[in-house]
Order: structure tokens, then C-alpha cells, then sequence
């Protein structure tokens, strides 16, 4: 079990906290520590709760019971404005990227400071963009090896360079804490290891604590060093990622009875 240090280091924590829809536990109550700049995936079946802790985690799901914490701050206690000044600190890719295809490239990366800038203050800088600012986004997708897309047409990008614009926007963001969900789900085997091993390098540069949701566990235990497992909204281990051995990854897959009907048995290996 990882154990990661208690105090100011702490980027997120789960106190009892959970969350409901109706009469279904998406995550049961659950205590969870992720220290600052701790790098971890999250694996698990289709509906396990994955994509509801990183919603819980950038505090944009309240807990249904429970206390969470992101970057230090109850997100319970917190006014609308702390609120935001928070989000803001921590970037999250969607699933499904969340670009704006008629937009180019520099432009979907300009959004990735909205949290801060605001609705109207993005707006300005997408239409009267300064050097800085272009130089900067440059520089960022020089270090996502994309930066002869600079004024592309983001609807004309591969996933594969589709999914570098979204790590380059979430950088542009300037965040403590990056949270992907399932950011390879649509890329061939060399693509998604090598956006993952990229999340991880940027993670290290900068010290960000780097949580990603992920389908495929040999990349998961290749790429990071601790894992948890999630199975119908409970944590079925939290370990280092060197010490999960396949009957863990098979248990927690493993479909009995009626989820077989509902999981379809997506292939994770
Ligand atoms: N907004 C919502 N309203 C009602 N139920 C929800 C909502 N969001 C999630 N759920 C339910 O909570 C459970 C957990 O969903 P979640 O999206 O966290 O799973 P997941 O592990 O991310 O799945 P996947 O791998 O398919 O993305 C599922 O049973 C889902 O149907
Ligand atoms: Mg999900």
C-alpha cells in the first residue's frame, strides 16, 4: 500500500466522501489521500466510478456524504469564487478531449485559461491574441511535438494529435494537478503509450500531481507508480502498481452474473 505523506503536501483527500444518484452508489463513502505530485491511475470496469472521483476531485461534483479536499481546500466550505480560483488550478482532459473543432489549434489552447480569465476575457484573447501568448502555446506544443499545427484546423488533426492539443490546453492552464479520463480510449497501442508516457514526463517537469483514468492495465502498471482499482463504487486496491500481479487486474474485471449483460466486457489487456 502507498502511503503518502500527511500535511500541506496533500493535493487531494477523500474523507468518508461519496457520492449517490438516486439509489445508486457511484462511489461509496471512501478515504483517499493523494499527495502533491503523486502520480496514479485509476482502473476498472465500465460504471465502476472512475470518471465520478475525478468529477469529486476537481470539485465539480459535491460529495453526497463526506469531506473532500482538492489543493488544500474543503470544497464543501468554499464561496463560488474559491471555488473557481481552484478548478482553475487543476486541468482536466475529458474522455472525449472537449476541443472545439472549427477552432485552431493555438485557439483551443487559449481556452485552457478560461478558469481564470473568464468567459469574455478568453474571448478577447482568441480574437486579439498577443505575441506572448502565441509564443507561449508555441512553446507548448513544441513539447507536445505538434507545434506545425500551431494555426491548424483542429478538425482536421488525428485523434492522436487531437489528444496532444488537449495535454498542451490543460498545460497552458498553468495547473497543480492534471485529471484524465480515459485520455488513449481512441488511439492505436504505440499512440496511447506514448501520450501516457508524455502526461508522466510533463507530470515530473513540473511537479504536478497527475491522476488518469485508463482501460488498458499494462500501460497503467508500466506508466504509473500506483494504481487504484475500482469495482462498483468501491476501491478494491490501492497499491503500488509493481506489486499488483494479474489475478488482482482478473478479480476486478472479472464478470459475474448480471454485469455482464450491462459492462459488454470491453477488452483491457
Ligand atoms: N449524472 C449521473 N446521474 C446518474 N447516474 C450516474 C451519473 N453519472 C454516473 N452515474 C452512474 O454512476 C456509476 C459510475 O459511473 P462512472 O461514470 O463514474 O463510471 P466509470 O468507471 O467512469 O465508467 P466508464 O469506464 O464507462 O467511463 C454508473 O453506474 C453510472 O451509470
Ligand atoms: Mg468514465
Amino acid at each position: 500500500m502507498s502511503v503518502p505523506p500527511s500535511g500541506p503536501q496533500v493535493a487531494f483527500e477523500l474523507e468518508g466522501a461519496g457520492c449517490r444518484y438516486g439509489k445508486l452508489d457511484a462511489l461509496v463513502p471512501t478515504n483517499l489521500r493523494i499527495a502533491s505530485g503523486e502520480r496514479l491511475g485509476l482502473v476498472g470496469p465500465s460504471g465502476s466510478g472512475k470518471t465520478t472521483l475525478l468529477r469529486l476531485l476537481n470539485a465539480t461534483v459535491q460529495p453526497t456524504s463526506g469531506r473532500v479536499s482538492a489543493l488544500g481546500k474543503r470544497i464543501d466550505s468554499l464561496s463560488a469564487q474559491s471555488l473557481r480560483a481552484v478548478r482553475s488550478r487543476i486541468a482536466t482532459i475529458p474522455q472525449h478531449l472537449g476541443l472545439v473543432p472549427n477552432l485552431r489549434v493555438w485557439q483551443n489552447v487559449a481556452i485552457g485559461r478560461i478558469g481564470r480569465r473568464g468567459f469574455a476575457g478568453t474571448l478577447k484573447d482568441l480574437l486579439f491574441v498577443s505575441k506572448h501568448s502565441l509564443e507561449e502555446i508555441h512553446e507548448l506544443l513544441e513539447r507536445v511535438g505538434i507545434e506545425e499545427k500551431l494555426f491548424a484546423r483542429t478538425s482536421q488533426l488525428s485523434g492522436g494529435q487531437r489528444q496532444r492539443v488537449a495535454v498542451a490546453r490543460a498545460l497552458f492552464q498553468k495547473p497543480q494537478a492534471i485529471l484524465a479520463d480515459e485520455p488513449v480510449s481512441s488511439v492505436d497501442p504505440a499512440r496511447a503509450a506514448s501520450l501516457v508516457a508524455l502526461l508522466n514526463d510533463l507530470a515530473e517537469e513540473h511537479n504536478l500531481t497527475l491522476v488518469i483514468s485508463l482501460h488498458n492495465l499494462e500501460l497503467a502498471r508500466a506508466h504509473l507508480p500506483r494504481l487504484i482499482g475500482l469495482r462498483s463504487g468501491h476501491v478494491q486496491f490501492d497499491q503500488d502498481s509493481a506489486s499488483i500481479g494479474d489475478k488482482l487486474f482478473d478479480d476486478l474485471y472479472d464478470l459475474s452474473g448480471s454485469e455482464m449483460l450491462e459492462d459488454g466486457g470491453g477488452e483491457h489487456r
